[in-house]
This record gives structure tokens, C-alpha cells and sequence, in this order.
């Protein structure tokens, strides 16, 4: 049989993993916009959530998952990432994955935010995300393609079928690369606001691509934004993981008063949508809020790499305070999928982050992110193996159009999305926010390349029309839910229960 192609966007887990499994029964080649460092994988500190501790049980997990998702999750995605994600998990460790133990050999299991079990495993204390990278491109060397600097400009679709993608280079070439299947795995959308964990790269491409190419998206109005970035005036922050929460840090302000007592009873451990909003509510009012790490025993080697953020920021750490703020930090809507990372579209995948499977509902639970990756990779190798090769057309050239209209910086766009769409929402900020994105041309069809247009001007395309489809979405839940907090609807209501919002391009003439 001729070897399929298989072009994978985007260099975080998802992608290595699925190209792990595919790389001796395919040609697999990962395009992605920077260098292949460039993800929010690498920056992963807490680590991998899995039931496979002797005093925990995967209907656990399942329950965890579901109350953070405020039930919004559908259940049989749930069953499927925690019941695989035991299994998966297993065989990284007997494959040689390196996480921490204590001197008996045995997994040391990190506990975070709303999980009812210690059930973390982590690697290098707090570098799984590093650690895990570094394995699977160790696995991968000389096994596949890599090409860095490419960034995907639209999907190529011929009679309804996704059959290639069109992507720009650094230096405004336009590239062509056709495949027998096309895996989107470019993240979320966390560094469209200007306070986030997120890799500066990590836009919301993939959502834009999908959705000019007729995919359907659904649940972008869910983002969480991370309760502890560390609070500097750095452009992009760095994250303090929730598992210093874990191991005992509470939150305090500039008078030492904790202030998560009366605001859940799991206090400072509740789920991060409450622990950000009630820091959100302190900051508004003027007060610094820290960290304070004091109970914490050998924190430098807990979390060396924290211990080293903190140090080049000028932290005293021997005061046991560092100072933080809420940031963007996981979408988790996005391109929706089954549960093999099926879109609608013949041949066009999502996978990871980008991906909405409604496996983390309105709120993902801590460290799901990185078991969704190996769960859902692992799945869509597993189906991807199965398909016969196709042959290729060759993919033409349209005339240039011209965009009519100014296009924003990226800066005027976070500085909005922040203020607008940002931990708090209300209809007259929603409002604004569109009012303003429709002073700018937005192209919905997928036919950017007919632009002529540069590198910049598509990457603003993509944040465009990512930021217009996520402010439409939270102007149109009238609930606050989880992650989607408005001010103006405080409460859940009976009218958006177990209801998404879509959205599809509807294409004429077809
Ligand atoms: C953290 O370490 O706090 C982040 C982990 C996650 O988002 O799951």
C-alpha cells in the first residue's frame, strides 16, 4: 500500500504524540508558524492528571472533571480521556517517560485545584510540559518533516474535501501542502489577551482556518483565565502552578488577610474560575495579591523551575510572597470534533487544545490539558492508520483582491479582548467590542491567498475573526457558567443547560 501523507499544524503534545504513531506507516510532516519550541505544551508545569494511584479510581476523575465543567462536559468524552488516559498514561511510563518519584520508586502523585484525589504526575517537579517534549522529539529525530516559520493561511477544500494547506513564510512565500489528511493542532487562543501563560504564538490560527474552511466551531465563549500568573509588567507571564496551591500556598493580600475563606470551601483550591474571579475582585479594589508559599517545605526543589522564574524577576522568596494576577490560559472551545478528531470536513482534523470534543464542558479541570493531548493524538492515529492513500490535484492560484479597509495592530486587539471579553463580561462591553471589529474588513471565506496579502495582515485575519466569533459567542449566552462569567447574567439559567453555541460559515452556491 502507498504510504499516506499526513501534515500536522502546530508542534505542542498533540502533535508529537500523534506523529509518534504514525511516523512508520506514514510520511508526517509538522508545519508550524515559529520554531518547533513554540507551544504552551513546553511551558506545562503541573503535569498529567491520571487515576492510576491504588487510592484512586477513574469514576473519580470523572466525577472531578464533570463538577469543574460545571456539567456542561458531555459525559462519554469524559469516560473516554479518563478511562484511555490510565491506559495511555501506563505506557509513557513503561515506554521510559521520566516523572517523579520518591526513593522507594514509587510515582509521586501532585495534587491541584478541584480534584478531589492526589493524581498529578509530574516530571522534573514542575517541567512535565518540557520534559515531555524533550522525549517525544528525542523519539521523533529524523522521522518525520519539521518545517518551522510556516504560518498556515487556509485550508485547500475541492468538492467539500479538506486536501491540503496553504501556509506563508517569514519572508511573505506562499507554500502549498497537499495531503491525505490535515491535523490541526495549533493550540487555543489564550495569547489573544494581553495577561496569559500562553505562548505569544498561540492566536487561535487553527479556529480561523477551520471555520473558513466550513468547519464547525462551538464553545469559544469558555475561556479560563488562570488564577496565578506571576504579576510583573512583562508583556507575556509566567505561570506559578496551581500545584504550589497544591502543596500549600494560600492566597493573601498586601495585609497578609487570606482571602479565599468565605469564597468556597475548598478555599484556595476551588475551581479556578472562582479562585480568579475572587483575585480579580481584589485587584479591582486595589489590593496586590500574593502567594504565600511560607508552609512550603523544599520548595526550590518542588518547583525549581518557579524558583528560578521568581529569581530572574527579582523575587525574595525568602520573604515567601510572590505577587500574582489572573491570565488567560486555556480555551476550551474550538474546532469540534468526535471523539477520533473527525471535524465535519472529509480529511480535516483537530486535535488538542484547538479541538472541541466538550470533554472540559464550561471549565477544564487541572492538568486534563495534557492527557487530552495523548488521548485524543493516540486516537486519531489509531483511525488515521486505517485509510487508504489518495492521489493529489494540483491546487491553483486566484487572482489578488484587495482589502478595503485598515487593519488594527495586535496590541489595540488583546487591550479589548481583555477589557471586554476578558474574566468579566457584560452586554455594553460586548457590545463596544464588536462595534469595533466591524470597522475592519474580516474575510469569512476561505480564500485569503486571492488577498495577496502579507504574513501580518493574515495573521490579523486569523485574530480578527477568532476575536469576532468568541465575542459573539459570550454576547449570546445570557448566563454565567464556569469559565464565561456576566456581570449582567450572574447566575446559570435553565435556557442555555446542555446547549453550545456554533457557529458555521454558510457557503453559497453550495
Ligand atoms: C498549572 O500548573 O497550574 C497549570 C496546569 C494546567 O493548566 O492544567
Amino acid at each position: 500500500m502507498q504510504r499516506q501523507k499526513i501534515v500536522i499544524v502546530g508542534s505542542g503534545l498533540a502533535a508529537y504524540v500523534l506523529a509518534s504513531k504514525l511516523w512508520q506507516h506514514a510520511d508526517v510532516t509538522i508545519l508550524t508558524k515559529n520554531a518547533i519550541q513554540n507551544s504552551n505544551s513546553i511551558r506545562a508545569q503541573g503535569g498529567i492528571a491520571a487515576a492510576i494511584s491504588v487510592k484512586d479510581q477513574w469514576q473519580l476523575h470523572v466525577e472531578d472533571t464533570l463538577k469543574a465543567g460545571l456539567f456542561h462536559n458531555h459525559r462519554v468524552a469524559v469516560e473516554t480521556l479518563v478511562k484511555e488516559g490510565q491506559q495511555v498514561v501506563k505506557r509513557l511510563l513503561r515506554k521510559g517517560f521520566l516523572a517523579d518519584r520518591n526513593q522507594q520508586g514509587e510515582l509521586l502523585f501532585g495534587r491541584e485545584g478541584a480534584h478531589s484525589q492526589r493524581r498529578i504526575i509530574h516530571a522534573g517537579g514542575d517541567q512535565t510540559g518540557k520534559y515531555l517534549i524533550n522525549f517525544y522529539q528525542k523519539l521523533l529525530q529524523g522521522r518525520i518533516t519539521m518545517i518551522e516559520g510556516q504560518l498556515a493561511v487556509d485550508c485547500v477544500t475541492k468538492a467539500g474535501e479538506c486536501k491540503g494547506i496553504i501556509t506563508i513564510d517569514q519572508q511573505n512565500q506562499y507554500h502549498t501542502y497537499s495531503a491525505d489528511h490535515i491535523v490541526l493542532a495549533t493550540g487555543g487562543f489564550g495569547a489573544l489577551y494581553d495577561t496569559t501563560s500562553n505562548d505569544p504564538s498561540i492566536t487561535g490560527d487553527g479556529i480561523a482556518i477551520a471555520y473558513r474552511a466550513g468547519a464547525i466551531v462551538s464553545d469559544l465563549e469558555f475561556v479560563q483565565f488562570h488564577p496565578t500568573m506571576l504579576a510583573t509588567q512583562a508583556r507575556y507571564n509566567d505561570l506559578i502552578s496551581e500545584a504550589v496551591r497544591g502543596e500549600g500556598a494560600i492566597l493573601v493580600d498586601q495585609d497578609q488577610r487570606e482571602i479565599m475563606i468565605d469564597i468556597h470551601p475548598l478555599e484556595n483550591l476551588a475551581p479556578r474560575d472562582i479562585v480568579a474571579r475572587a483575585i480579580m475582585t481584589e485587584i479591582t479594589k486595589g489590593n496586590q495579591i500574593f502567594l504565600d508559599i511560607r508552609k512550603i517545605k523544599n520548595f526550590q526543589t518542588k518547583f525549581p523551575f518557579i524558583n528560578s522564574v521568581c529569581e530572574k524577576n527579582n523575587i525574595d522568596l525568602q520573604q515567601g510572597l510572590i505577587p500574582v494576577k489572573p491570565g488567560a490560559h486555556f480555551t476550551m472551545g474550538g474546532v469540534e470534533t468526535d471523539l477520533l478528531g473527525r471535524t465535519n470536513i472529509p480529511r480535516l482534523y483537530a486535535i488538542g487544545e484547538v479541538a472541541c470534543t466538550h470533554v472540559h464542558g464550561a471549565n477544564r479541570l487541572a492538568s486534563n490539558s495534557l492527557l487530552e493531548g495523548i488521548v485524543f493524538a493516540t486516537r486519531l492515529a489509531e483511525y488515521l492508520q486505517m485509510q487508504p492513500s489518495l492521489s493529489f490535484d494540483n491546487i491553483s492560484e486566484n487572482q489578488p483582491k484587495q482589502l478595503s479597509r485598515q487593519q488594527p495592530d495586535f496590541e489595540q486587539l488583546r487591550k479589548r479582548m481583555t477589557a471586554y471579553v476578558g474574566i468579566n463580561r457584560h452586554e455594553t462591553g460586548l457590545k463596544k467590542m464588536l462595534e469595533w471589529l466591524n470597522e475592519f474588513t474580516i474575510i469569512h471565506e476561505n480564500d485569503l491567498l486571492s488577498y495577496a496579502l502579507s504574513r501580518e495582515q493574515i495573521q490579523i485575519q486569523h485574530h480578527l475573526l477568532v476575536a469576532l466569533l468568541v465575542t459573539k459567542a459570550a454576547r449570546k449566552r445570557t448566563e454565567s457558567k464556569g469559565a464565561h462569567y456576566r456581570v449582567d447574567y450572574p447566575n446559570q439559567s435553565e435556557q442555555w443547560k446542555n446547549k453550545s453555541i456554533t457557529f458555521q460559515l454558510i457557503k453559497q452556491g453550495v
